[in-house]
C-alpha cells in the first residue's frame, strides 16, 4: 500500500505542453478516478506514474519518495492498459502467470494466485485457451487478472472495462469495488462513464485540456460543482446550462421573454451568467407555482421513454433543455409544454469565466 503525490507535474510532447503542472495527492488506499474530455491528459499521467513515459517537469512521488529516476519495474505498480496487449503465443493461465514467473514467486504460489483471480474474473474455464480465441471483453478481463495477481502496491485502470457489454460491466464494477475493499490498494482508475465515477471513486479528479478542474468527493462534483465545466460534463444527461442576463432581480433567459427570479446580490445588474439546473430537478408544470419554483414554458422538441423515466427535450427562449420526468408523461414533440424548475436546487456560473456564483 502506498500514497502517490504529484507536484507541478508536467508533460511536453516536443514543443507542445499536454499536462501544465499539476498537483495532486492519493492518500494510501484511496480510489481516486480521473475523468475529463479525451486528450485531456489522463492516459499520459498514468503512465508517468508508472514509469513508462517521462517527465517534462515536477515531481511523482510513492510513499513519500521522488520516484522520477526510479525504472518502471522498480515502482510495483500494476497497469491495466486502454489498449491492453496480451502475449498471443501464451495461455490465458500463462498471460495472468506471467509477471509471478518473472519475479520467481513459487509454482504453487502461483498456481493458487492465478486460480484465485480466474474465479474473481469468471476466467475459470478459459485458462488454457490462447488470447486470440477469446472475445475482446474476455481478453480485456486477463488483463485484469495480470493486474491483479501481482498485489501491487498501487493499481492504474485506464478504462478497463471500455470493451464489456452492458451487464459484464456491471459486475466487473462490483467486483472491483469488492477487491478495493478487501485489499485496500491504492487505485487510480479513469473512465469515461459516469456511473464508475460516481460508485467507484472516493474523490473524482475533473481534468480539462492539461489542468486539474477540480478535485472532490462524487457528491461534491455532482451537487457543488465549481465551475461551468464541472457541471457540465459530470452527469448524463448532462446539466442544463442556461444563458441569460441579470435585470432587476429577474434572470431572462436568452433574448427574453422567459425569466426565472434570483434571489438578491446573487449577480450584479445586467450581468451576464448561466443557470445551471440538473434534468431531474425540472418537472412538468401544473397548477400554482410553489414557492422556491419557477416556471417556463417552451415547445416540446423529443422525447425519449428510457423505461424507468422519460426525457423531455424542450427549447426555451431559443436554448434547448431536458427534463427528467415519470415514466408516464408523454408530451408530444410539437406541443406547448411548461416546465418547472427547482431553483433551489440550481445553480448559477459567471459568464463567460464559468466560476461557480453560488450553488
Ligand atoms: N506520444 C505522443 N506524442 C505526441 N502527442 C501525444 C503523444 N501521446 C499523447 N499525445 C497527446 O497528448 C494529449 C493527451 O493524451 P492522453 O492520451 O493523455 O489523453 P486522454 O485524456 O487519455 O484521452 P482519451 O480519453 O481519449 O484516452 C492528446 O492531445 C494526445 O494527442
Ligand atoms: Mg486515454
Amino acid at each position: 500500500m502506498a500514497t502517490v503525490e504529484f507536484r507541478k507535474l508536467a508533460k511536453n510532447y516536443g514543443a507542445v505542453p499536454i499536462v501544465h503542472g499539476i498537483d495532486l495527492q492519493v492518500a494510501d488506499g484511496e480510489f481516486v478516478v480521473l475523468v475529463g474530455p479525451s486528450g485531456c491528459g489522463k492516459s499520459t499521467c498514468l503512465r508517468m506514474l508508472a514509469g513508462l513515459e517521462d517527465i517534462s517537469g515536477g515531481e511523482i512521488l510513492i510513499d513519500g519518495r521522488v520516484v522520477n529516476e526510479v525504472d518502471a519495474r522498480d515502482r510495483d505498480i500494476a497497469m491495466v492498459f486502454q489498449d491492453y496487449a496480451l502475449y498471443p503465443h501464451m495461455s490465458v493461465f500463462e498471460n495472468i502467470a506471467f509477471s509471478l514467473r518473472y519475479r520467481g514467486v513459487p509454482a504453487a504460489e502461483i498456481g493458487e494466485r492465478v486460480r484465485e483471480a480466474a474465479r474473481v474474473l469468471d476466467l475459470g474455464a478459459l485458462l488454457d485457451r490462447k488470447p486470440k480465441q477469446l472475445s475482446g471483453g474476455q481478453r480485456q478481463r486477463v488483463a485484469m487478472g495480470r493486474a491483479i495477481v501481482r498485489k501491487p502496491k498501487v493499481f492504474l485502470f485506464d478504462e478497463p472495462l471500455s470493451n464489456l457489454d452492458a451487464k459484464l460491466r456491471g459486475q466487473m464494477r462490483l467486483e472491483i469495488k469488492r477487491l478495493h475493499r478487501s485489499f485496500g490498494i491504492t487505485t487510480i482508475y479513469v473512465t469515461h462513464d459516469q456511473v464508475e465515477a460516481m460508485t467507484l471513486a472516493d474523490r473524482v479528479v475533473v481534468m480539462r485540456g492539461g489542468h486539474i478542474e477540480q478535485v472532490g468527493s462524487p457528491d461534491d462534483v455532482y451537487h457543488r460543482p465549481r465551475t461551468q465545466f464541472v457541471a457540465g460534463f459530470i452527469g448524463a444527461p448532462t446539466m442544463n446550462l442556461l444563458n441569460g442576463t441579470c435585470r432587476g432581480g429577474q434572470l431572462v433567459l436568452g433574448d427574453g421573454p422567459v425569466s426565472v427570479p434570483l434571489a438578491p446580490g446573487q449577480a450584479g445588474d445586467h450581468a451576464a451568467v448561466v443557470l445551471g439546473i440538473r434534468p431531474e430537478d425540472v418537472t412538468v408544470a401544473q397548477g400554482e407555482t410553489p414557492a422556491g419554483m419557477a416556471d417556463v414554458s417552451g415547445t416540446v422538441d423529443v422525447v425519449e421513454a428510457l423505461g424507468p423515466d422519460t426525457l423531455v427535450f424542450a427549447s426555451i427562449s431559443g436554448q434547448s433543455m431536458v427534463a427528467r420526468v415519470r415514466p408516464e408523461v408523454r408530451p408530444l414533440p410539437g406541443s406547448a409544454i411548461g416546465l418547472r424548475l427547482d431553483l433551489q436546487r440550481s445553480h448559477l456560473f459567471a459568464a463567460p469565466s464559468g466560476v461557480a456564483l453560488r450553488s
